[in-house]
């Protein structure tokens, strides 16, 4: 083609568009050749794209993002051009973002999206969800909202009373865990893979030991106030990381109480949420490496009903949540015979304690082993 013909088809296109075209504009119709920073007003970052595609690029990112074009843009549709919402400018941060991406990451190709990252939300989840549980949601919120000592006292109580607690020589329990598969396309039913026995044998208010007894030898996971240790199998045992420790900690003082102070900082009570069918208060803290931790006390038995944490990584958190059921009574003390943990990596874990016995524990049996087990 000449440059002579190009321009006449270029003519005629134009005119065209102009006169059967939709939202025709006169003095400067849209069309295929045109890129959209010569079509519409002010494109800062879009520079280069067809101005055709403009359009479905917005409703694209107006679905990635599970909004609609104002939340962008100027309330007046007429001025998609105005800068009148800091959002546009936000979006303008991420297409480049998004651009820069896929240039130097994927050769060029729009690999990566809007989509990719927001799912039809704004905010993008940081936090790897719970195996398979459903959010919860927010209760009325509370005109008057008790304090965080009295829900740790209420709960205290609730176990048998502090002094009753601290009678306790030692705990020994039996009983199994049950470990349900991944909620996913894979075991959507969540069928048990297997149910391992498992002991437990705790003293005073900071040691606990969990041994599972899996077929490849067992699983031991140990806490004590001088630092805590696991064994799996025929490996030796290894200290336990920060995170771990805190995470031990943090589970042994639903039976020892008084220990919620003495490892978390910042205390408040958040107010109350739903777990399951029961109304909760939500009391929060962190400890050094758990960045966020959650405690739910039942409103109306004062039982703790769920522990909610946080595991640090790198990029964020895992999230993790153990619920506490069958608070029974022995010895005059009350401990949670069942307890689930949903955590996002391992599969849902169900442990279940058939008989617990309230007898002195050497603490000897807590001590770090020097040798690997015999196998
Ligand atoms: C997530 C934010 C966001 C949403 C939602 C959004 N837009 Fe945009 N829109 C932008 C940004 C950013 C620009 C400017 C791009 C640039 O500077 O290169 C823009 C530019 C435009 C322009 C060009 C205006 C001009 O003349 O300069 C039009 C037209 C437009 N959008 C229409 C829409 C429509 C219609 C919707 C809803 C279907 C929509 N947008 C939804 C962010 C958004
Ligand atoms: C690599 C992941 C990623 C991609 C891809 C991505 N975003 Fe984002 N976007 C984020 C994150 C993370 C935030 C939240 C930032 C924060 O909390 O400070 C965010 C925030 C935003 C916000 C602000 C939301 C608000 O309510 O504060 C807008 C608007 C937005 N993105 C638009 C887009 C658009 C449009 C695209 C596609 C061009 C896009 N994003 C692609 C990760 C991404």
């Amino acid at each position: 083609m000449n440059e002579k013909l190009k321009k006449a088809v270029f003519c005629v296109l134009v005119l065209a568009l102009a006169v059967g075209g939709v939202g025709v504009r006169s003095a400067a119709a849209q069309t295929a050749a045109q890129k959209s920073e010569e079509f519409y007003k002010n494109i800062l970052v879009m520079k280069g794209q067809p101005a055709d595609l403009m359009v479905p690029s917005m409703q694209f990112m107006e679905i990635a993002l599970g909004v609609h074009c104002v939340y962008c843009h100027d309330d007046d549709a007429q001025k998609r051009e105005l800068d009148t919402k800091p959002m546009k400018n936000t979006a303008r941060a991420m297409i480049r973002m998004v651009n820069d991406i896929n240039k130097n990451t994927f050769a060029g190709r729009n690999v990566v999206t809007c989509f990719t990252c927001h799912r039809g939300h704004t905010s993008p989840v940081e936090v790897l969800p719970y195996n398979g549980e459903p959010a919860r949601s927010t209760a009325v919120a509370p005109s008057t909202m008790p304090t965080v000592d009295q829900l740790l006292d209420r709960y205290t109580a609730a176990l048998g009373g502090a002094e009753a607690l601290a009678k306790i020589a030692g705990r020994a329990a039996k009983g199994t865990v049950t470990n349900y598969a991944h909620l996913d396309q894979v075991h959507p039913e969540r069928a048990p893979t297997t149910v391992t026995p498992i002991d437990i044998v705790a003293k005073g208010p900071d040691k606990r030991m969990v041994v599972q007894h899996n077929i490849a030898g067992d699983a031991v996971n140990t806490y004590s106030s001088t630092g805590g240790w696991v064994r799996a199998g025929a490996a030796a045992a290894r200290d336990m990381r920060t995170d771990e420790l805190d995470a031990a900690k943090l589970e042994n003082a639903v039976i020892a109480p008084s220990q919620f102070k003495t490892l978390l900082t910042g205390l408040r009570v958040e107010g109350q949420e739903m777990v399951g069918e029961h109304t909760a208060w939500v009391v929060s803290g962190r400890t050094p490496t758990l960045p966020s931790v959650k405690l739910y006390f039942d409103r109306d038995t004062s039982y703790l009903l769920s522990v909610a944490y946080r595991q640090q990584s790198y990029y964020c958190c895992h999230a993790f949540r153990i619920d506490y059921d069958n608070f029974y009574i022995a010895n005059g003390v009350r401990m949670p015979l069942q307890w689930t943990v949903n955590g996002p990596r391992q599969a849902m874990l169900v442990y279940k304690l058939d008989s617990v016995q309230m007898s002195p524990v050497e603490d000897s049996r807590f001590a770090k082993p020097t040798a690997a087990p015999a196998r």
